[in-house]
Order: structure tokens, then sequence, then C-alpha cells
């Protein structure tokens, strides 16, 4: 299977990270994928017309995505305990986790993009800030509801919302959202030490 990928990618750290924990990160082939919001990559839009990464192309040629259709597909290739649990309650759970997640990356790319390739004179700092609420209210109720079930058994949702946190400290360095939720970052403190984590922290190039 080849993974087009970018170390800069938080949706491809989750599939990484995802396909460690499950021990088959070795049938991944990972083919580097330089992406842009204003110039496709045509390696990647042959296959998945979005030309988003991470795109999962099979041995057959069947392209599979987004990031949590991927997961699922790696999921099925392990045979230790799911990733996305098939109990309906809790697999409900996991993936509303994983939406919570995805949430935040979807804003943190954005304002990214935003801040980092927009032309200075188009930047519009309401729209900036609105995905930065996103953000926010997103933590504030990862920190009020979540934690017991982030200390959990691992999940696809908690996989999301490491690389979520991941991400904002890659890009947004400034952005002090431990002091805001103490108890977020004491549980990143400790998940983020996890192999899977350690291997697949971002790097600038992209
Ligand atoms: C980034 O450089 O932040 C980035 C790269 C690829 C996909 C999404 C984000």
């Amino acid at each position: 299977m080849k993974l087009f990928h970018s170390p800069a990618s938080p949706f491809v750290r989750k599939v990484m990270v995802l396909a460690i924990e499950a021990g088959i990160a070795d049938q991944l082939q990972c083919v580097r994928a330089a992406v842009s919001p204003v110039s496709r990559n045509k390696d990647v839009s042959i296959h998945n017309p979005s030309g988003h990464i991470p795109t999962l192309l099979l041995d057959d040629g069947t392209a599979i995505y987004d990031s949590g259709v991927i997961c699922q597909h790696l999921d099925m290739l392990h045979d230790g305990t799911p990733f996305v649990p098939a109990e309906p309650g809790q697999r409900i759970r996991a993936l509303g986790l994983q939406a919570l997640g995805d949430g935040i990356l979807t804003a943190g790319v954005l304002m990214r993009y935003e801040s980092g390739l927009r032309p200075k004179e188009l930047f519009w700092p309401e729209w900036y800030d609105g995905q930065r609420e996103k953000i926010r209210g997103s933590l504030k109720l990862l920190e009020e509801n979540w934690i017991p079930y982030l200390n959990g058994p691992v999940n696809v949702g908690i996989i999301t919302i490491a690389c979520a946190l991941g991400y904002l400290d890659f890009r947004f360095p400034d952005e002090d959202w431990r002091k805001e939720y103490p108890q977020l970052a004491a549980w990143y403190e400790t998940f983020s030490q996890r192999d899977s984590m350690q291997a697949t922290q971002h790097s600038a190039v992209v």
C-alpha cells in the first residue's frame, strides 16, 4: 500500500500513529507529496480529486481517503483490539471524538494557510479569529468532559485529539493552551511520550 504523505500534515500523522499502534506501519510505503491549497498535487489528484493527503493507494489501484476512512481500513488489517470499536455505543463515542479532533485540525490547517500562505493584504482577521474560536471551544469541551475517556483504551478518537494538540504546538507555539486547559495538558504530556507519537513528530519540511 502506498500512502501519499507529508511529515507536516496532522491528518497524515493520525494515520501513521494508528498504523504504528496497530503494528502494521511496515505495510505502508510512504510517498512524499507536497500539497498546497493553490496548486494541486497531480500524483495525488489522479487518485483523489481533492488532492488531499493522506491518500492511501491499495495494490489493486483502489484509492482510499480521507484520514478517517483510511484509519477504518487499516483497522481491519490487524488482529489486536480495534481502534474503531465495534460496539455501537463505543463506536459512536470514538468517532464523535474523532470528529471533534478533525474539527480542531481543519480549523488549525485553515489558520495556517491564512497566516502562512495567503497574501498579507488579503488576510481576513475575523475569519482567522473564527477558526481560533472553534479550536478554543473544542479544547474547553475536552477539558470539561473528556479527560476520563482520554485516559481509557487508545482509539481513533483519542489518537486524533493527540495529533490535534501536536499540530497546535507545531504551527502555533505561541498559543498557550496548556495554561487554560491543565488536565488536557497533563494527559497530552503522557500520551505524547508513546512510541507512535515520538516516531511521527512533525518536521517543518512540507
Ligand atoms: C502544514 O504545513 O501545516 C500542513 C501540510 C500539509 C497538510 C496540512 C498542513
